[in-house]
């Protein structure tokens, strides 16, 4: 076993995009478990785009990371060493474990993973908080009806390739909104989007969606906001649902967007608009789950992920992330499973 923990600390709050500068790789001594926790050696950390947010010195839902702390992110684990009964050396758990390779954590803060519902990295993806994400915002907020028209931004992502296949199985007809041709070809050619289009090369977004949405929209599943959003809801049907995921569009301004006014459209549309945050579900993620775990062993849920490699890789990793360089979930491999 490893003497040495290395570890990613905030290094400077970041002014628009972060840099790799902004990111610090210390070398910490391991921990030690006390009663009631374990010991774990990291093998998958978890990017997302959240944790831009935590960087800021803002309060949100929740706290800002301190300059100097170890960079917040859940990550998949193996138990090293165990203080607490219920879990041994060798179970794979996965929990908020932070930017490093080995942590400590509260034994009844961890979920131990069951390796037989599908590889231990799905439990940061399809099988973790993104997939759960996609499940209870796209059929707890919207609940589309087959036939319906859902369009989903940030399509190629972690939480939008889910929301997508989730509404075919529902029976909807699904329209993608992606930054990239390899994104859009793939939603098109292997997860079954009806029709999709690439953000940054359509000379008109609203142009371009209007044709792929000759019936309207009855759902938007909104992982972006600024222009698509706006562009979406010149579309939007009479009792359209709107799910607010999130709005990566506006995480690395230096000032805020100003956009249209649109709240008189929701009037005229009857339309319902929600936003929520995965943790409101916590009590229903069995649940979520169980059906995720169902289609994804029946074949009716793909994903793909995007690997760097070690923990040093972290930071151009996320980077890349935020400018849409991952094609499906983002992930760090720290260590061999
Ligand atoms: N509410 C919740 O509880 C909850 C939980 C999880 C995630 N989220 C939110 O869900 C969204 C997706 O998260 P994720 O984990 O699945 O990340 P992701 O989609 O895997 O990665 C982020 C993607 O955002 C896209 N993007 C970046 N800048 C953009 C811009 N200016 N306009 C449009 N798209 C842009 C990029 O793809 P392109 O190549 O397509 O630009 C990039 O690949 C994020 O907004 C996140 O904050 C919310």
């Amino acid at each position: 076993m490893a003497t040495v923990n290395r570890q990613i600390t905030l290094a400077a709050r970041p002014v628009g995009f972060p840099k790799v500068s902004d990111f610090h790789l210390v070398y910490g001594p391991l921990p030690s478990p006390a009663e009631g926790e374990v010991l774990v050696r990291s093998i998958y950390l978890s990017l997302d785009p959240y944790m831009r947010g935590r960087m800021n010195d803002a309060e949100s839902y929740a706290r800002p990371v301190a300059i100097g702390e170890v960079m917040p992110g859940g990550a998949v684990a193996a138990v090293v060493k165990s203080k607490d009964p219920e879990l041994g050396a060798g179970d794979t758990v996965e929990g908020m474990l932070g930017w490093q390779e080995y942590a400590v954590a509260r034994g009844h803060e961890l979920r131990k993973i069951d390796s037989r519902l599908g590889p231990i990295s799905t439990a940061l993806g399809v099988l973790g908080m993104p997939g759960l994400t996609a499940f209870f915002g796209l059929l707890d907020i919207c609940d589309p009806q087959p036939g319906e028209t859902v369009v989903v931004s940030g399509a190629a992502g972690a939480v939008g390739m889910l929301v997508g296949q989730i509404a075919k199985i529902k029976g909807c007809r699904v329209v993608g909104v992606a930054g990239s041709d390899a994104k859009i070809a793939w939603l098109l050619d292997e997860l079954g989007f009806d029709a999709a289009f690439n953000y940054k090369t359509a000379s008109n977004g609203h142009g371009e969606l209007e044709k792929l949405c000759p019936a309207g929209v009855d759902v938007y599943f909104d992982n972006v906001g600024g222009v698509m959003t706006d562009a979406v809801l010149r579309l939007i049907n009479v009792k359209a649902r709107i799910s607010v995921c999130g709005q990566i569009s506006q995480y690395n301004l230096e000032t805020p967007e100003k956009g249209p006014r649109w709240l008189g459209q929701l009037i005229v549309k009857q339309a319902k608009v929600q936003g929520f945050l995965v943790s409101g579900y916590a009590e229903r993620f069995p649940e979520g789950l169980e059906q995720l775990a169902r289609w994804l062993k029946v074949g009716k849920l793909k994903y793909r992920e995007d690997v760097a490699q070690g923990i040093e890789a972290a930071p151009q990793a996320f980077i890349g992330m935020l400018h849409g360089r991952n094609q499906g979930k983002q992930l760090v491999q720290l260590s061999g499973f």
